[in-house]
């Protein structure tokens, strides 16, 4: 913390003198910066408001230019940068030794706002915050007549917590459009989010194009039709679903992410979920079939890269431009759900298990992987793979993205490889987030707003060495049943708030400071037409078996200052309705309907269960 006594005193006196009259809201920022202080008066931004920059850069010229363009859109006026130090009366960019990577200060006085850091990371991260002091109306997209740009008096010192804060999304098992992924960008940047994990290639269809191998985007982007609902209906829509990514459209949006401090990692799957390939390519695969077809229904299939020559040469061609794109040091190859049912019929993979003197099938993965790392390695990058390619022995230099539970990630970490905390089901975005009865299919769960909050993705287990080497977090949506856009931000909104702040913010969780700065949070992302879930406001009734005949009912609601109010007769609850204050138990008549209140005023959606 760089601050001396002297000033942490000045500003506790001015935080005492604060207005009461005319103050703007209290800062609701999320995630929760690191030091936040009331300092004083507030300032207020107008069209003659200058912006300086200290230390003339690009980087933060452009993200300047970033805020200018959110007064255009909002207020109706730019904000133009000064050629000249303007003695007072500005927003002031300076660039000072000191602060961490990604590290700002933002202090708002009377006269001035001053935004200091030491990379153009921390001045685009202050200018976020600066964006969250605003009245909520400098996220609209129209002119808002009537707001006055007020930002209260504040004194912000802030860092991340973890190097690595990412969200992934799956654009295979449905594809997704690139205005589409700038707005998914434009998100996690808002959260200080910064790496997009971009799931490439599946079973389902493969997205990028690989220009030695054509046919892997001209047909195997391609499935000739989906299952509907889940994957054991046996029902299709008859429907051939496909699209992919063109390299220079890749090349954009590496750039636009990158204006955003979001490094996007592809994530290229080998040796399982690999099906779209093979049918492109079945010399790549065991040979034990005849024919080789994209998948059309979800889940995980036997159709393998067999690990000969041949594979090893796409293998390494296919990356070979996969690193010419990507500047990300990491590249994500996967490793997940490999069934080892072909290896074990190939003549040719057990003549290898042999010839290395491997153990099993699960050392033969492990040996497909390591080669392949070493290949990646010679071009300078690092592997990540999910916990899998921890069977048969991690390779050397590999990070491991924990998904199954915590294990692999603490198994990773005590072996000293860094490690991404991406579990399931408390960080899949994919899970349900209220009642199943009344949502639309998911994956499983609930997964509540909560308990992604409260997850701590440091383990206990953990020593303090070893906890060093989980570097971050990351939110993951894979898209069965996400075929839209306005799914998609349904599903990953508002919880990846809660990712976001997990990743970010050193703080000790505090579930109802967040709920509060969440609500005010919501009406930005109502702003920016996000069409996140609103089980926020409503009631969660949760039913806990106990005998034949009765149910323990369990309620809550995320909103803060609300209560909630039932009856067990069918009929709509009011204001006048029990009060729900603890735990009890229904026989198999009664059927729990629910309302939550603030104020006296009904909140959210009535919901009900019934005994079943
Ligand atoms: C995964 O969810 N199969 C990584
Ligand atoms: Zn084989």
């Amino acid at each position: 913390m760089r601050r001396s006594a002297l000033y942490l005193a000045a500003a506790l006196l001015l935080a005492a003198c604060a207005k009461e009259a005319g103050q703007p809201a209290a800062p609701q920022v999320i995630p929760q910066p690191e030091h936040l202080q009331a300092i004083g008066d507030p300032f207020t931004i107008t069209r003659s408001t200058p912006i300086w920059i200290d230390t003339p850069s690009e980087e933060v010229a452009r993200t300047a230019g970033m805020l200018s363009e959110r007064f255009g859109k909002a207020a109706g006026f730019q904000l133009k940068t000064a050629e000249e130090f303007p003695q007072s009366g500005g927003i002031y960019f300076m660039e000072t030794g000191g602060y961490p990577q990604e590290g700002y200060l933002l202090r708002v006085e009377p006269g001035r706002i001053i935004i200091e850091y030491s990379s153009g990371a921390g001045a685009f991260y202050a200018m976020q915050t600066l964006l969250q002091l605003l009245p909520k109306e400098i996220f609209s997209d129209s002119p808002v007549k009537g707001v006055k740009w007020t930002v209260p008096g504040v004194d912000i010192e802030d860092s991340p917590r973890f190097p690595y804060r990412g969200m992934h999304l799956d654009c295979c098992l449905h594809f997704f459009d690139i205005p589409f992924l700038q707005r998914y960008i434009d998100l996690m940047a808002l959260h200080k989010v910064n790496r997009f994990h971009w799931h490439l290639t599946e079973d389902q269809g493969w997205r990028i194009e690989i220009k030695k191998y054509p046919l892997l985007t001209e047909k195997g982007q391609w499935r000739k039709e989906t299952v509907v609902g889940s994957l054991s209906s046996g029902i299709y829509d008859g429907k051939p679903h496909g699209g992919f990514y063109t390299q220079e459209e890749i090349k954009d949006l590496i750039a636009y992410a990158a204006a955003r401090y979001v490094t996007i990692i592809p994530e290229i799957e080998i040796p399982g979920h690999s099906l779209a390939a093979i049918s492109c390519y079945p010399e790549l695969s065991c040979g034990l079939e005849d024919h080789y077809e994209t998948a059309t229904r979800w889940g995980i299939f036997r159709q393998v890269y067999c690990p000969k020559e041949e594979t090893f040469k796409f293998l390494e061609d296919v990356f070979d431009e996969v690193i010419d794109l990507f500047p990300s040091e990491l590249i994500h190859i996967g490793g997940d759900e490999c069934p080892k049912t072909s290896w074990k019929q190939c003549p040719h993979c057990q003549a290898l298990i042999k010839k290395l003197g491997l153990k099993d099938e699960f050392e033969l993965q492990s040996w497909f992987i390591q080669r392949m790392e070493k290949y990646i390695n010679s071009k300078g990058r690092q592997i990540i793979g999910w916990d899998e390619i921890l069977q048969g022995g991690l390779a050397p230099n590999a990070k491991v993205m924990s998904w199954l539970g915590e294990e692999g990630g603490i198994k990773a970490a005590q072996q000293h490889h860094e490690v991404v905390m991406a579990p399931y089901p408390k960080y899949y975005l994919d899970y349900w987030q209220a009642d199943p009865d009344s949502e639309p299919l998911a994956m499983g769960g609930p997964t509540l707003l909560r308990t992604m909050y409260e997850y701590n993705p440091v383990p206990d287990v953990l020593t303090y060495e070893e906890q060093k080497y989980i570097i971050g977090v990351e939110g993951c949506v894979w898209t069965e049943y996400m075929p839209t856009p306005a799914r998609v931000e349904y599903m990953a909104w508002p919880r990846m708030c809660a990712i976001a702040e997990s990743g970010w913010s050193k703080a000790p969780k505090d579930w109802d400071g967040f709920t509060r700065r969440l609500e005010t949070h919501l009406g930005r992302l109502d702003l920016l037409n996000v069409g996140y879930c609103k089980a926020f406001w409503n009631p969660f009734i949760d039913f806990h078996k106990d005998t034949e005949y009765s149910k323990v009912v369990t309620m809550s609601v995320d909103a803060p200052d609300a209560e909630i109010h039932y009856t067990l007769d069918g009929t709509t609850p009011t204001a006048a309705s029990p009060l729900y204050t603890g735990p009890f138990a229904i026989n198999r008549q009664q059927k729990v309907t629910a309302v939550t209140i603030r104020n006296g005023k009904q909140l959210g959606e009535i919901k009900y269960k019934e005994f079943r």
